[in-house]
């Protein structure tokens, strides 16, 4: 029997785990999971790979191993690891953390998905990208500038890449996950009030419990991977769906 692969990214934590978790239970799927931490999790259908995705040399050097040169029912590439950056606004930030925030959120999804199109254009079968995105692509927030504009630029790529590979049975998506209740929230707390003048609504936003839970948000990623021609446009917010 073939099977599915997904490839995601980011899975040690947060989103990702949840969506690690909802697919270790589906028994169809093979997952290749790639973050800096590997979990102590032993299932015959996972494979955990170690990578920094800022090393960008290193990224491009494990391609060929990431994509494997199989037959699936479906593949799946879900770039979800990212990072909100050191909250600082411009002037105070620092370069280095800015280089490693561009590699992690906008370079290494570019270089994912630029080597799983050339390894599986020519495929027949179902080939799905998605990009996490965010509210944050379309929104300027001061102090995040360098999580906006790397959120805003993935956001174009992949809407880039669905014009380019239209005919050859890709679905590509940029996904806003809204606002869920992760590290990432909680390192946004963690600012002050200098650095993100809308700290208070956000600590507010977990205050008034409206944070999405990451269980919640990877069914509906989930959903979506299984309906993907119901999903015509490429830019995707969770906000705007229900689970049937
Ligand atoms: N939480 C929200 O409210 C929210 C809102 C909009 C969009 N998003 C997006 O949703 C996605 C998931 O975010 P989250 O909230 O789940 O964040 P999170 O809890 O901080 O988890 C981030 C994940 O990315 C991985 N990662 C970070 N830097 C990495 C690196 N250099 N190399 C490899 N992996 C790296 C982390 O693994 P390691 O540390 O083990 O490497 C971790 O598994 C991100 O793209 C984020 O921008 C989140």
């Amino acid at each position: 029997m073939k099977k599915s692969l997904l490839i995601i990214t980011g899975h040690s934590q947060g989103l990702g785990k949840a969506v690690l978790d909802y697919y270790l239970k589906q028994d169809s799927f093979q997952i290749l999971a790639i973050s800096r931490t590997k979990l102590e999790i032993k299932s015959p259908t996972l494979q955990q790979l170690s990578l920094d995705l800022a090393d960008l040399d290193i990224l491009e050097s494990k391609l060929d191993q990431i994509f494997p040169d199989e037959e699936f029912d479906r593949i799946i590439l879900l770039n979800n690891a990212g990072w909100i950056g050191k909250i600082k606004s411009l002037g105070k930030v620092n370069p280095k953390a800015l280089r490693s925030q561009v590699n992690v959120n906008l370079l290494a999804p570019m270089y994912l998905t630029n080597a799983f199109i050339k390894r599986y254009k020519e495929k027949s079968f179902e080939k799905i990208i998605c990009n996490i995105g965010s509210g944050a692509a379309f929104r300027p927030v001061a102090g995040w500038s360098g999580y906006c504009s790397t959120k805003a630029a993935l956001a174009m790529f992949t809407e880039v890449a669905a014009k380019e590979s239209a005919s050859d049975n890709f679905h590509f998506f940029s996904l806003a996950p809204g606002i869920v209740d992760t590290g990432m929230q909680g390192e946004i707390r963690e600012s002050t009030v200098e650095d993100f003048p809308e700290l208070d609504k956000f600590i507010d936003f977990k205050k008034d419990n409206k944070l999405s839970s990451p269980g919640l948000v990877a069914q509906k990623i989930a959903y979506l991977f299984d309906n993907p021609s119901k999903f015509q446009d490429v830019i995707q917010d969770v906000r705007k769906f229900d689970l049937p």
